[in-house]
């Protein structure tokens, strides 16, 4: 066992941490009440290569490993979940399924835009009525001749106005349930494609969520990604490394919110003494400490599975189980620990307890990942 970060790994995180204090930090909070999407640093991340950190370099990508990837989250994070979760989606989300199963065509089409920054992915698995119950899909993709008629409505769908690219699920048999379900890359502009509502959010306010509307959109045949009745599996395959990214997001997030907390409580002082010095602020700083502490290990490990080939199925729910449950737990204190201060959006830290939230919801609630955990326990 080996917890020491190498030269390269290291070098990666300094500069996302970096880039987070120069690039990001400014105008977060008015990025965060307008509810206004980071585009210029989303751009400059692509420049930068976060948007395709894992992807063969021979498709534009860093080429980096996984343990990279969750360190620049997590340093992202700590300023802006609204630009990381852009990040996460086109790394974990899309590209890295079109990179393991994508046709050499499609990858030259698609992977290389994507991993360069080019342009943005979305992944669009859920609907109004398939959130967590994701087998239940009522988008439907009709073979014709020489293309699928593809309609129907996601919903929730981050990236939803700012990608270009889309990965699109939809029965193709719906005789077959789940096993019916196909996979397909759709392009903004096709017609019939049309972006829906945007969505007022509690948190992550900067990410554009939206819902998107397809009526009759013709997807050529080469667009699918597999086999057709491939797209559940696909999908879940996907799902299990982009948790290990919303883990590393809701670390970011917690280990963000404690720093706030720890200067803070230096500086500020009561009773005669910095607030540190009281053993009630003491007792907060330690447990927060120790849980994200904990929360780092768990998604270190789920990452280093991945890198090593492993199966990282149940790592990657107990990271993100753990991590998001200690992102609020650790913004709420950070929260308190900052009094009426904290309450105010200049201190930041009443942001990242709205940002904690969702991570308890996307990419599979906590109650999914309990599932996750449970299954492959008692297998
Ligand atoms: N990894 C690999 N395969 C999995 C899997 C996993 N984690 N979970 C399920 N599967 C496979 C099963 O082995 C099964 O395969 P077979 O049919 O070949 O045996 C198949 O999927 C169906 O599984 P179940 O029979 O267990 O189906 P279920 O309906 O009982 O449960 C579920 C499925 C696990 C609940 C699944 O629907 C799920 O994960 N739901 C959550 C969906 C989700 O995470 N949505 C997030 C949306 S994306 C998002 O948020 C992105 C964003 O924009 C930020």
């Amino acid at each position: 066992m080996y917890f020491q970060l190498s030269e390269e790994q290291l070098a990666v995180r300094d500069a996302a941490r970096e880039f987070a204090k120069l690039e990001l930090l400014p105008g977060v909070v008015e990025r965060d009440t307008n509810a206004v999407f980071p585009k210029e640093q989303v751009k400059k991340m692509g420049e930068l290569g976060f948007l395709g950190m894992m992807v063969d370099p021979k498709y534009s990508g860093g080429g980096m490993d996984t343990i990279s990837y969750v360190l620049a989250m997590e340093e992202l994070s700590k300023i802006d979940a609204s630009a990381s979760v852009a990040m996460s989606v086109n790394n974990s989300l899309v590209c890295w399924g079109l990179e393991k199963y994508g046709t050499e065509e499609q990858k030259q089409k698609y992977l290389t835009r994507l991993a360069s920054g080019e342009v943005l992915g979305a992944f669009c698995l859920s609907e109004p009525e398939a959130g967590s119950d994701a087998t239940s899909q009522r988008t439907v993709a009709e073979k014709k001749e020489d293309h699928y008629l593809l309609n129907g409505v996601k919903n929730w769908i981050t990236n939803g106005s700012s990608a270009s690219i889309y990965l699109v699920f939809a029965q193709t048999d719906s005789q077959k349930a789940h096993k019916g379900i196909s996979v397909f890359i759709v392009e903004k502009g096709w017609e019939g494609f049309v972006v829906g509502k945007k969505e007022d959010k509690l948190g992550i306010r900067g990410s554009d969520t939206h819902s998107l509307i397809f009526t009759d959109v013709k997807v050529p045949f080469e667009n699918r990604i597999g086999e057709e009745g491939f797209g559940f599996s696909y999908a879940m395959e996907t799902l299990n490394g982009g948790r290990i990214g919303i883990a590393a997001q809701a670390l970011g997030i917690a280990a963000g919110a404690y720093e706030l907390a720890l200067a803070y409580s230096k500086e500020r002082k009561t009773f005669g003494k910095p607030i540190s010095q009281h053993q009630s602020i003491q007792f907060k700083l330690a447990d927060m400490a120790t849980q994200i502490e904990a929360a780092r290990l768990l998604v270190h490990k789920a990452a280093w599975l991945k890198d090593e080939g492993k199966d990282y199925t149940q790592a990657s729910a107990m990271a993100k189980v753990f991590a998001s449950e200690t992102a609020m737990n650790v913004t709420i204190e950070a929260v308190q620990i900052h009094g009426g201060y904290g309450y105010v959006k200049e201190y930041h830290v009443e942001r990242l307890m709205r940002d904690a939230k969702i991570t308890q919801i996307y990419e599979g609630t906590s109650e999914i990942q309990r599932i996750v955990i449970s299954r492959g326990i008692l297998r």
